[in-house]
């Protein structure tokens, strides 16, 4: 009963995916690597059975000889869509353009896959090779080992520097403090990313510090939170690559405790960082809005 095993397991994956696709990994207007939804179900779901690779499953012929029957079968597109939809809402004998696998694994279970689901991937698989299929779920396990990676860095860094602020307020008030948040902020950002490996940033585009300023495709990372942020929606970090670089970045929203620097400071506190930072920008911030971006650079040059 090798098969009934295996088609529950298929079908806890399938549950799986539609559930992370719904939560952690949204679609996101800026980020453009973000793989279809019929690759996604290819790579995660179809490849349980069929085999991306060269090798066999041995429960199902391999997605690539899947697709060249038929592809031999249908050389439209339309046609092709049609029909493997067809067969993947119920599979039978008569639909089957290989009836040796029929023959040598049993018919296809019904997996339950939904309309839109069945037409979707039957669209990818007549575009993309199996081999596309396994690129894609390569590109997309390091992603999402990246994002976590960062966040994970992120925290450690807003750890520190959140630990040491509060330390300085204690100790002094906001003027005391920011001293420290001038000769420490840069280097404990550098600390942090020495120990781990990587390049570790604050950004803004509203920046105290002309070295944090944000760049034009920063900005629009930082509007597009904004505009969600508005809208009391949540916002996501989000991996950019940029030529043999990749780089998270983790929003950064201000709080109570930031507003002595970043709200209506008072005088001194005013006088003390308008000679300290001729260009100074980032005041006038209220509570809970989006100040920056943490932003962890992976593969240095
Ligand atoms: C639980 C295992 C399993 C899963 C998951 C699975 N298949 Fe299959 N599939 C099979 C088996 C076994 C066969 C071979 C027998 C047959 O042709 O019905 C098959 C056959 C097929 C065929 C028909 C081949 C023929 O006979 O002409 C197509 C098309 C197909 N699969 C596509 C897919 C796609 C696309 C997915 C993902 C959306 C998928 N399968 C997921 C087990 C599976
Ligand atoms: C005691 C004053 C003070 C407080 C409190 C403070 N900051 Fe800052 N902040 C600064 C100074 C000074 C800089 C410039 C640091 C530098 O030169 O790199 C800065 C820089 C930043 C930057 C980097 C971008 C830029 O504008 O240069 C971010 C992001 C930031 N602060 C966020 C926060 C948040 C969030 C809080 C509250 C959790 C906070 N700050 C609390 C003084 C403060």
């Amino acid at each position: 009963m090798n098969h009934m095993k295996l088609f529950f397991v298929s079908v806890f994956a399938l549950s799986l995916g539609a559930c992370s696709s719904g939560t952690s990994s949204k679609p996101n207007p800026v980020d453009a690597a973000t793989p279809s939804s019929g690759g996604l179900l290819v790579q995660s779901n179809c490849a349980t059975c069929h085999g991306l690779e060269e090798e066999s499953t041995g429960v199902a012929p391999r997605l690539e000889e899947v697709r060249r029957a038929w592809l031999t079968a249908y050389s439209d597109q339309e046609a092709f869509v049609q029909h493997m939809a067809d067969f993947l809402a119920k599979p039978s004998a008569e639909k089957s353009k290989m009836p040796e696998a029929v023959e040598a694994y049993g018919l296809m279970p019904a997996m339950g896959y939904s309309k839109q689901q069945q037409v979707e991937v039957a669209e990818w698989l007549f575009e993309h090779s199996a081999n596309e299929a396994l690129a894609l779920s390569e590109a997309t396990a390091s992603k999402t080992d990246r994002l976590e990676e960062g966040r994970r860095i992120a925290l450690a860094t807003k750890a520190a520097l959140g630990k040491r602020l509060m330390a300085k307020m204690k100790e002094g008030g906001p003027l005391h403090a920011i001293e420290f948040c001038t000769l420490h902020a840069l280097p404990i950002t550098d600390s942090v990313a020495q120990a781990e490996g990587v390049e570790v940033r604050r950004i803004s585009d509203k920046p105290r510090n002309p070295l944090n300023a944000a760049d034009e495709r920063e900005r629009m990372l930082l509007e597009a939170w904004k505009a969600r942020h508005a809208e009391g929606k949540e916002i996501s970090a989000e991996l950019q690559v940029r030529g043999n670089r990749v780089l998270g970045y983790y929003p950064i929203l201000t709080e109570e405790k930031c507003m002595a620097c970043h709200g209506i400071p008072g005088p001194e506190v005013s006088a003390r960082i308008a000679e300290l930072y001729p260009g100074d920008q980032a005041t006038g911030y209220e509570v809970n809005q989006v100040r920056g971006a943490f932003r962890v650079g992976f593969g240095m040059e």
